[in-house]
Protein backbone atom coordinates (compact mmCIF):
# COMPACT_ATOMS: atom_id res chain seq x y z
CA UNK A 1 0.00 0.00 0.00
CA UNK A 2 1.41 3.20 -0.81
CA UNK A 3 1.54 6.17 1.66
CA UNK A 4 -1.78 8.03 1.39
CA UNK A 5 -1.58 11.87 0.43
CA UNK A 6 -4.28 14.39 0.85
CA UNK A 7 -4.71 16.30 -1.85
CA UNK A 8 -5.24 20.04 -1.68
CA UNK A 9 -4.87 19.65 2.17
CA UNK A 10 -3.86 23.36 2.80
CA UNK A 11 -6.28 24.47 0.41
CA UNK A 12 -8.59 22.73 2.56
CA UNK A 13 -7.85 23.95 5.54
CA UNK A 14 -7.29 27.21 4.49
CA UNK A 15 -11.17 27.33 3.33
CA UNK A 16 -12.76 25.81 5.74
CA UNK A 17 -10.96 28.98 7.91
CA UNK A 18 -10.18 25.74 9.98
CA UNK A 19 -9.50 27.70 13.83
CA UNK A 20 -8.84 26.97 17.32
CA UNK A 21 -11.45 25.25 19.19
CA UNK A 22 -13.69 25.18 16.11
CA UNK A 23 -16.41 21.87 15.80
CA UNK A 24 -15.29 20.41 12.59
CA UNK A 25 -17.14 16.96 10.71
CA UNK A 26 -14.83 15.18 8.04
CA UNK A 27 -17.58 12.64 6.14
CA UNK A 28 -15.53 10.57 4.16
CA UNK A 29 -12.72 10.40 6.83
CA UNK A 30 -10.70 7.71 5.30
CA UNK A 31 -6.80 7.39 6.54
CA UNK A 32 -7.04 10.97 8.20
CA UNK A 33 -4.91 12.88 6.54
CA UNK A 34 -7.21 15.91 6.14
CA UNK A 35 -8.94 15.31 9.28
CA UNK A 36 -5.09 14.88 11.00
CA UNK A 37 -4.93 18.31 9.36
CA UNK A 38 -7.98 20.10 10.58
CA UNK A 39 -7.26 18.73 13.92
CA UNK A 40 -3.65 20.32 14.30
CA UNK A 41 -4.97 23.24 12.95
CA UNK A 42 -7.85 23.76 15.29
CA UNK A 43 -5.52 22.77 18.40
CA UNK A 44 -6.07 22.66 21.33
CA UNK A 45 -9.72 21.96 21.87
CA UNK A 46 -11.14 21.51 18.42
CA UNK A 47 -12.57 18.82 17.58
CA UNK A 48 -13.36 16.29 14.07
CA UNK A 49 -16.37 13.45 13.88
CA UNK A 50 -14.80 11.54 11.11
CA UNK A 51 -17.56 9.32 9.17
CA UNK A 52 -16.61 6.68 6.58
CA UNK A 53 -18.47 3.70 5.18
CA UNK A 54 -15.13 1.42 5.16
CA UNK A 55 -14.52 -0.12 8.87
CA UNK A 56 -10.78 -1.02 7.74
CA UNK A 57 -10.40 2.78 7.06
CA UNK A 58 -11.74 3.79 10.54
CA UNK A 59 -9.59 1.37 12.41
CA UNK A 60 -6.24 2.55 10.75
CA UNK A 61 -6.94 5.56 11.28
CA UNK A 62 -8.56 5.83 14.90
CA UNK A 63 -5.35 4.01 15.82
CA UNK A 64 -3.42 6.55 13.54
CA UNK A 65 -4.69 9.53 15.33
CA UNK A 66 -4.94 8.04 18.53
CA UNK A 67 -2.73 11.11 20.42
CA UNK A 68 -5.62 13.37 19.65
CA UNK A 69 -7.74 11.65 21.88
CA UNK A 70 -11.36 12.57 22.54
CA UNK A 71 -10.93 15.41 19.80
CA UNK A 72 -11.22 13.13 17.37
CA UNK A 73 -14.51 10.96 17.25
CA UNK A 74 -15.13 8.37 14.81
CA UNK A 75 -18.35 6.89 13.18
CA UNK A 76 -19.07 4.30 10.82
CA UNK A 77 -21.54 4.95 8.16
CA UNK A 78 -22.77 6.39 4.74
CA UNK A 79 -22.60 10.22 4.17
CA UNK A 80 -25.81 9.13 3.05
CA UNK A 81 -27.02 9.25 6.63
CA UNK A 82 -25.45 12.45 7.75
CA UNK A 83 -28.03 13.72 10.14
CA UNK A 84 -28.35 10.42 11.81
CA UNK A 85 -24.75 10.02 12.36
CA UNK A 86 -23.73 14.15 13.62
CA UNK A 87 -26.43 13.20 15.96
CA UNK A 88 -26.43 15.82 18.38
CA UNK A 89 -22.63 17.08 17.73
CA UNK A 90 -23.23 19.95 15.45
CA UNK A 91 -23.64 22.35 14.18
CA UNK A 92 -20.18 22.47 12.71
CA UNK A 93 -17.97 25.50 11.84
CA UNK A 94 -16.80 22.94 8.87
CA UNK A 95 -17.85 20.29 6.97
CA UNK A 96 -15.75 18.29 4.06
CA UNK A 97 -16.20 15.84 1.99
CA UNK A 98 -13.54 13.85 0.06
CA UNK A 99 -15.26 11.99 -2.65
CA UNK A 100 -14.14 8.82 -4.40
CA UNK A 101 -12.03 5.85 -3.04
CA UNK A 102 -9.31 6.20 -0.39
CA UNK A 103 -5.66 4.82 -1.69
CA UNK A 104 -6.13 2.16 1.08
CA UNK A 105 -8.83 0.75 -1.38
CA UNK A 106 -7.15 1.50 -4.37
CA UNK A 107 -3.88 -0.02 -3.47
CA UNK A 108 -4.82 -3.12 -1.94
CA UNK A 109 -4.78 -5.74 -4.53
CA UNK A 110 -7.46 -7.90 -1.93
CA UNK A 111 -9.82 -5.40 -2.15
CA UNK A 112 -10.05 -5.12 -6.02
CA UNK A 113 -10.38 -2.08 -7.02
CA UNK A 114 -7.34 -2.01 -9.22
CA UNK A 115 -6.78 -3.00 -13.09
CA UNK A 116 -3.06 -3.70 -12.82
CA UNK A 117 -3.05 -6.16 -9.61
CA UNK A 118 -4.79 -9.18 -9.53
CA UNK A 119 -7.38 -9.10 -7.03
CA UNK A 120 -11.14 -10.61 -6.54
CA UNK A 121 -13.18 -8.44 -8.23
CA UNK A 122 -14.84 -7.07 -4.92
CA UNK A 123 -14.84 -3.08 -5.30
CA UNK A 124 -16.58 -2.66 -2.27
CA UNK A 125 -16.15 0.31 -0.03
CA UNK A 126 -17.84 -1.45 3.06
CA UNK A 127 -16.95 -4.93 3.22
CA UNK A 128 -19.87 -5.77 5.24
CA UNK A 129 -22.35 -5.17 2.94
CA UNK A 130 -24.06 -5.09 -1.08
CA UNK A 131 -23.06 -6.72 -3.94
CA UNK A 132 -19.67 -7.47 -5.26
CA UNK A 133 -18.41 -6.44 -8.33
CA UNK A 134 -18.02 -9.64 -9.44
CA UNK A 135 -21.67 -10.00 -9.01
CA UNK A 136 -22.96 -7.11 -10.80
CA UNK A 137 -20.98 -7.57 -13.92
CA UNK A 138 -22.44 -11.37 -13.24
CA UNK A 139 -26.29 -10.37 -13.21
CA UNK A 140 -26.66 -7.13 -15.42
CA UNK A 141 -27.53 -8.00 -19.04
CA UNK A 142 -25.86 -6.57 -21.84
CA UNK A 143 -27.78 -3.47 -22.67
CA UNK A 144 -27.95 -2.67 -18.65
CA UNK A 145 -23.76 -3.32 -18.69
CA UNK A 146 -23.63 -1.22 -21.44
CA UNK A 147 -25.95 1.42 -20.64
CA UNK A 148 -24.00 1.73 -16.90
CA UNK A 149 -20.56 1.83 -18.80
CA UNK A 150 -21.79 4.77 -20.99
CA UNK A 151 -23.44 6.77 -18.13
CA UNK A 152 -20.91 6.08 -15.59
CA UNK A 153 -17.43 5.45 -16.53
CA UNK A 154 -18.54 8.24 -19.78
CA UNK A 155 -16.65 5.71 -22.54
CA UNK A 156 -17.36 5.18 -25.94
CA UNK A 157 -16.90 2.12 -26.42
CA UNK A 158 -19.56 0.81 -23.80
CA UNK A 159 -21.48 -1.49 -26.19
CA UNK A 160 -18.53 -2.81 -27.34
CA UNK A 161 -17.30 -3.98 -23.66
CA UNK A 162 -20.93 -4.75 -22.74
CA UNK A 163 -20.28 -7.90 -25.84
CA UNK A 164 -17.01 -8.68 -24.61
CA UNK A 165 -18.30 -9.25 -20.94
CA UNK A 166 -21.30 -10.98 -21.96
CA UNK A 167 -19.23 -13.26 -24.30
CA UNK A 168 -16.46 -14.21 -21.58
CA UNK A 169 -18.65 -15.32 -18.32
CA UNK A 170 -20.43 -17.31 -21.31
CA UNK A 171 -17.34 -19.69 -20.53
CA UNK A 172 -16.55 -18.65 -17.10
CA UNK A 173 -17.65 -16.27 -14.53
CA UNK A 174 -14.93 -12.84 -14.10
CA UNK A 175 -13.58 -13.71 -10.91
CA UNK A 176 -10.61 -10.99 -11.23
CA UNK A 177 -9.70 -7.71 -11.59
CA UNK A 178 -7.41 -8.97 -14.27
CA UNK A 179 -10.06 -11.01 -15.46
CA UNK A 180 -12.53 -7.82 -16.17
CA UNK A 181 -9.19 -5.64 -17.43
CA UNK A 182 -8.30 -8.12 -20.00
CA UNK A 183 -11.75 -8.82 -21.43
CA UNK A 184 -11.76 -4.50 -21.25
CA UNK A 185 -8.64 -3.93 -23.00
CA UNK A 186 -9.31 -7.16 -25.82
CA UNK A 187 -12.42 -5.36 -27.00
CA UNK A 188 -10.59 -1.94 -27.86
CA UNK A 189 -8.92 -2.17 -30.75
CA UNK A 190 -4.89 -1.47 -29.96
CA UNK A 191 -4.70 1.09 -31.66
CA UNK A 192 -7.73 3.32 -30.42
CA UNK A 193 -6.66 2.46 -26.76
CA UNK A 194 -6.28 6.11 -24.73
CA UNK A 195 -3.12 7.69 -24.66
CA UNK A 196 -2.97 8.76 -21.09
CA UNK A 197 -4.70 6.23 -19.40
CA UNK A 198 -5.41 2.26 -19.15
CA UNK A 199 -8.01 1.07 -21.53
CA UNK A 200 -10.01 -0.51 -18.61
CA UNK A 201 -10.28 2.72 -16.25
CA UNK A 202 -13.43 3.98 -17.38
CA UNK A 203 -15.29 0.28 -17.12
CA UNK A 204 -13.89 0.02 -13.47
CA UNK A 205 -15.12 3.30 -12.71
CA UNK A 206 -18.38 3.05 -13.60
CA UNK A 207 -18.73 -0.71 -12.35
CA UNK A 208 -17.33 1.23 -8.83
CA UNK A 209 -19.52 3.68 -9.00
CA UNK A 210 -22.35 1.15 -9.21
CA UNK A 211 -21.63 -1.29 -6.81
CA UNK A 212 -20.81 1.45 -3.95
CA UNK A 213 -24.09 3.76 -5.56
CA UNK A 214 -21.67 6.51 -5.18
CA UNK A 215 -23.59 9.49 -6.94
CA UNK A 216 -27.33 8.75 -6.23
CA UNK A 217 -27.10 10.20 -2.51
CA UNK A 218 -24.73 13.15 -2.71
CA UNK A 219 -26.55 15.56 -3.53
CA UNK A 220 -28.83 15.28 -0.99
CA UNK A 221 -26.13 14.63 1.25
CA UNK A 222 -24.99 17.89 0.38
CA UNK A 223 -27.97 19.68 1.11
CA UNK A 224 -28.43 17.88 4.61
CA UNK A 225 -24.41 19.18 5.08
CA UNK A 226 -25.42 22.78 4.33
CA UNK A 227 -28.35 22.46 7.06
CA UNK A 228 -25.73 21.19 9.67
CA UNK A 229 -23.23 24.46 9.14
CA UNK A 230 -23.51 26.84 11.97
CA UNK A 231 -24.03 30.29 11.18
CA UNK A 232 -20.83 31.60 8.89
CA UNK A 233 -19.31 27.94 8.89
CA UNK A 234 -18.66 26.41 5.16
CA UNK A 235 -18.43 22.96 3.57
CA UNK A 236 -15.98 21.88 1.15
CA UNK A 237 -16.28 18.97 -1.46
CA UNK A 238 -13.16 17.79 -3.71
CA UNK A 239 -14.12 15.57 -6.32
CA UNK A 240 -12.31 13.66 -9.16
CA UNK A 241 -14.89 13.02 -12.01
CA UNK A 242 -16.72 15.18 -13.87
CA UNK A 243 -20.29 13.38 -12.90
CA UNK A 244 -19.25 14.50 -8.91
CA UNK A 245 -18.69 17.28 -9.61
CA UNK A 246 -21.54 18.35 -11.92
CA UNK A 247 -23.26 17.51 -9.00
CA UNK A 248 -21.73 19.53 -6.39
CA UNK A 249 -21.35 22.49 -8.71
CA UNK A 250 -25.79 22.24 -9.48
CA UNK A 251 -26.24 21.51 -6.14
CA UNK A 252 -24.50 24.40 -4.30
CA UNK A 253 -25.69 26.81 -7.39
CA UNK A 254 -29.11 25.88 -6.45
CA UNK A 255 -29.17 25.97 -2.27
CA UNK A 256 -27.55 29.27 -3.25
CA UNK A 257 -30.50 30.30 -5.48
CA UNK A 258 -32.85 29.22 -2.33
CA UNK A 259 -30.55 31.58 0.09
CA UNK A 260 -29.03 29.06 2.45
CA UNK A 261 -25.52 29.47 1.38
CA UNK A 262 -22.97 31.19 -0.52
CA UNK A 263 -20.64 30.13 -3.37
CA UNK A 264 -17.05 31.07 -1.86
CA UNK A 265 -15.42 29.41 -4.99
CA UNK A 266 -16.13 30.62 -8.03
CA UNK A 267 -14.12 28.66 -10.25
CA UNK A 268 -12.89 25.49 -8.58
CA UNK A 269 -9.23 25.21 -6.66
CA UNK A 270 -7.29 22.80 -8.39
CA UNK A 271 -4.00 21.56 -7.06
CA UNK A 272 -0.96 23.89 -8.01
CA UNK A 273 2.06 22.12 -10.44
CA UNK A 274 3.99 20.82 -7.36
CA UNK A 275 1.39 19.14 -5.57
CA UNK A 276 0.66 17.63 -9.21
CA UNK A 277 4.28 16.35 -9.57
CA UNK A 278 4.23 14.92 -6.88
CA UNK A 279 0.93 13.29 -6.52
CA UNK A 280 -0.54 12.16 -10.22
CA UNK A 281 -3.64 11.07 -8.34
CA UNK A 282 -4.09 14.74 -8.25
CA UNK A 283 -4.67 15.33 -11.54
CA UNK A 284 -8.27 15.66 -11.41
CA UNK A 285 -9.30 17.14 -7.93
CA UNK A 286 -11.80 19.81 -7.89
CA UNK A 287 -12.77 21.72 -4.83
CA UNK A 288 -15.21 23.59 -4.43
CA UNK A 289 -17.05 25.45 -1.48
CA UNK A 290 -19.67 27.32 0.13
CA UNK A 291 -20.72 29.43 3.28
CA UNK A 292 -23.82 29.55 5.44
CA UNK A 293 -24.58 32.95 5.63
CA UNK A 294 -24.18 34.65 8.74
CA UNK A 295 -27.44 35.03 10.82
CA UNK A 296 -28.41 38.74 11.53
CA UNK A 297 -28.43 38.95 15.50
CA UNK A 298 -32.24 39.75 15.56
CA UNK A 299 -33.10 36.44 13.79
CA UNK A 300 -31.03 33.87 15.60
C1 LIG B 1 -10.69 9.92 -1.04
S1 LIG B 1 -10.99 8.99 0.40
C2 LIG B 1 -10.77 10.11 1.71
C3 LIG B 1 -9.35 10.36 2.06
C4 LIG B 1 -9.16 11.24 3.27
N1 LIG B 1 -9.56 12.61 3.06
C5 LIG B 1 -7.74 11.18 3.77
O1 LIG B 1 -7.07 12.22 3.86
O2 LIG B 1 -7.28 10.08 4.07
C6 LIG B 1 -12.71 8.79 0.37
C7 LIG B 1 -13.28 8.00 1.51
O3 LIG B 1 -14.68 8.19 1.47
C8 LIG B 1 -15.32 7.00 1.82
N2 LIG B 1 -16.65 7.06 1.22
C9 LIG B 1 -16.98 7.05 -0.07
N3 LIG B 1 -18.32 7.15 -0.22
C10 LIG B 1 -18.83 7.26 1.02
C11 LIG B 1 -20.15 7.41 1.54
N4 LIG B 1 -21.20 7.46 0.72
N5 LIG B 1 -20.30 7.52 2.86
C12 LIG B 1 -19.22 7.47 3.70
N6 LIG B 1 -17.96 7.30 3.28
C13 LIG B 1 -17.77 7.20 1.95
C14 LIG B 1 -14.45 5.91 1.26
O4 LIG B 1 -14.65 4.71 1.97
C15 LIG B 1 -13.05 6.50 1.45
O5 LIG B 1 -12.46 6.05 2.63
Amino acid sequence: MSTHVPVLQAEVVALLRVRPGGRYLDATIGLGGHAEAILRASAPSGSVLGLDRDAEALALTGRRLAAFGDRLVLRQGRYEAVVDLAGSAGPFDGIFFDLGASSLQLDAAERGFSFTQSGPLDMRMDRGTGETAAELVARLSEPELANLIFEWGEERWSRRIARAIVTARHDRPLATTTDLAAVVARSIPRRLWPRRIHPATRTFQAIRIAVNRELVGLGPALGDAARLLASGGRAAVISFHSLEDRIVKQTWRRLEAEGKVRVVTKRPVTPEPAELAANPRSRSAKLRAVERPPVPPEAA
